[in-house]
């Protein structure tokens, strides 16, 4: 018989009851050390006061009111958003998934508008993942994403990652724009190098197209900059962002130049929830901690300690481990044993990390971990990578 609840997850046998910072606990009371934060969402942690203040203040005044009306929230953070970023305007949405779909009509409505509506090809990178919507999937267009769904919404083109000459051979009269992950994240912690978005926005401003950038996961401090394009000296037209914004409460943007947005007229677009008071309200909040320089700083320096201890279990445990990659709080270890079994072995040693394509495991710890939390976490993956080895050796 059918599980109530569809099963499209594979679910660990894990029940968290409780979260505080870095910390969840699970049904039993065991404390495990959470270096998933949700897939990066959960970006001040568990249960952070200004959040818990933020959220509950707007609930006792106002949940939700229609985007039929003026909604002050949604406004503080928009202008927010506006004046930290290269984006003269922000739509929101509940989720990355809506982000991509919003990008993607953004940038064909531009065209449209410009009197040139064959202009519907957005170029996209294989291991690219986003979202699970018919654009999100026909946008990643991997065989496992998208088998079975067809017919795929037509329009896109992939292209090898790291392949600029595969995208400059894609561009025909019909593309529009090029939309790619900073950092792709499900397709295993591979981060574009500066000059490569450099060299993507170059090839967009020769030939006219607009640059999409997903910061859906690599976003909102994530890196150590409050998007991680930042880090590259660029800016897209058009940017995704969701997960970390909302710190935990379903939140995402689609920030945007005056220029990229302008097909997006009243009427062509809106959403129920998108941008209501609960969310923007939560959304602020988290801006008005992540985006100060010292809170910056103090992710640089975390991830910078972090990293060096990382290099040191993966060269400790060269059966277990290849290499560490990634930017930031948006770390990865290449895996050679099977990802699968290191982050099983982590539930053991309570310790969660996050399984990702190319045998990676991702580890995307809230922004606002400690130093003792950094301790703790290299007593419990030394641990692990030690169960694993154990493992391999018994095999
Ligand atoms: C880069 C990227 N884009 C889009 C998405 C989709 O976001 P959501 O799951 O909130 O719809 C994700 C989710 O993991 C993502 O990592």
């Amino acid at each position: 018989m059918i599980p109530s609840v569809l099963p499209t997850y594979n679910r660990a046998p894990l029940t968290f009851v409780k979260g505080e910072g870095a910390w969840l606990t699970e049904a039993d009371g065991r404390r495990f050390l959470d270096l998933g934060a949700g897939i990066a969402v959960n970006a001040l942690g568990h249960a952070h006061p200004a959040l818990v203040g933020a959220l509950t203040e707007q609930a006792h005044a106002l949940w939700h009111v229609s985007n039929l009306y003026h909604i002050p929230q949604q406004q503080a953070l928009a202008d927010k958003l506006v004046d930290l970023t290269f984006a003269d305007t922000v739509f929101f949405t509940n989720s990355g998934t809506e982000s991509c779909e919003l990008a993607v009509k953004m940038a064909r409505k531009y065209f449209y508008d410009q009197g040139q509506p064959e202009r519907v090809e957005i170029i996209t990178f294989d291991g690219s993942f986003h979202g699970r919507s018919s654009a999100g999937i026909a946008a990643a267009g991997s065989e496992k994403m998208t088998k079975g769904f067809g017919p795929l919404l037509p329009g896109f083109v992939h292209v090898a990652f790291g392949d600029l000459d595969g995208v400059t051979n894609a561009i025909s009269d019909n593309t529009a724009a090029i939309m790619i992950e900073p950092i792709q994240g499900e397709g295993g912690i591979r981060p574009v190098p500066d000059v490569e978005l450099k060299a993507l926005r170059q090839i967009c401003d020769d030939n006219g197209l607009l640059l999409i950038l997903d910061e859906v996961q690599c976003g909102v401090g994530r890196t150590g900059k409050l998007f991680a394009h930042e880090w590259a000296g660029m800016t897209p037209d058009i940017m995704m962002v969701a997960k970390g914004i909302g710190g935990g409460f379903p939140l995402g943007a689609v920030l945007a130049t005056e220029a990229a947005a302008s097909g997006m007229t009243a009427g062509t677009h809106g959403s129920t929830y998108g941008g209501n008071p609960l969310g923007c309200a939560v959304g602020c909040a988290v801006l008005d901690h992540v985006a100060t320089p010292a809170f910056l700083d103090g992710v640089n320096r975390k991830a910078g300690l972090l990293r060096q201890k990382l290099e040191g279990l993966v060269a400790d445990h060269p059966d277990v481990f290849e290499e560490v990659r990634g930017s930031g709080l948006m770390l990865g270890l290449k895996c050679k044993a099977p990802n699968t079994d290191v982050v099983a072995a982590g539930y053991d040693n309570e310790v969660i990390t996050v399984p990702a394509a190319d045998n990676v495991i991702r580890l995307l710890p809230p922004l606002t971990l400690t130093e003792d939390d950094i301790a703790q976490a290299l007593i419990r993956l030394e641990k692990t990578a030690r169960q694993v080895q154990g493992q391999l050796a018994s095999a």
